[in-house]
């Protein structure tokens, strides 16, 4: 998998149009088209409305999911919490785990910051065991790098 590639693709998309949602509408599109082996891939956007932060569905490509997830729930909620990638080889091994997908079997969630915040999560979900690698959380790091430097939330 090439992720160089990748994230030039990404960082065509965003210099042409930086608005959060056209960028993340098309990264979850070109992820999911370049990366084998997958059965979801999209954003959660951080809310910061209510009393609490939340997570709130975003740009996406797969079957229907779960709207909002709670601060510090599931995968994607415990990345906002430590603000920090989860690579998990095994989500029903994972406490608290939210199934949007029951085809789910593994998961790596990346944290997008711009100002010093997070501003949205990153989730690619596989049918598969282990399939994402320290190489593909490298790989879409650098994905990430180039929406932190462009997008405009
Ligand atoms: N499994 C995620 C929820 C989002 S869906 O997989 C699209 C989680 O536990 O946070």
């Amino acid at each position: 998998m090439d992720y160089s590639l990748l994230a030039e693709q990404v960082r065509a998309l965003a210099e042409s149009e930086p608005c959060w949602l056209p960028v993340l509408s098309n990264t979850s599109a070109a992820i999911f088209e370049t990366m084998d082996d997958l059965n979801w891939a999209g954003f959660y956007l951080v809310d910061n409305s209510g009393a609490e932060q939340s997570l709130l569905l975003g740009p996406f490509q797969g079957k229907i999911a779960c709207i909002r997830i709670a601060y510090g729930k599931g995968v994607c909620g415990t990345a906002l919490k430590k603000d920090a990638v989860q690579l998990v080889p095994d989500v029903h091994a994972f406490p608290g785990h939210i199934a949007c997908d029951s085809a789910s079997n593994s998961e790596i969630v990346l944290p997008v910051h711009s100002g010093g915040e997070i501003k949205a999560v990153l989730d690619i979900d596989s049918p598969s065991l282990a399939r994402f690698s320290e190489e593909d959380r490298d790989g879409l790091l650098k994905v990430v790098a180039v929406l932190e430097e462009l997008v405009k939330w």
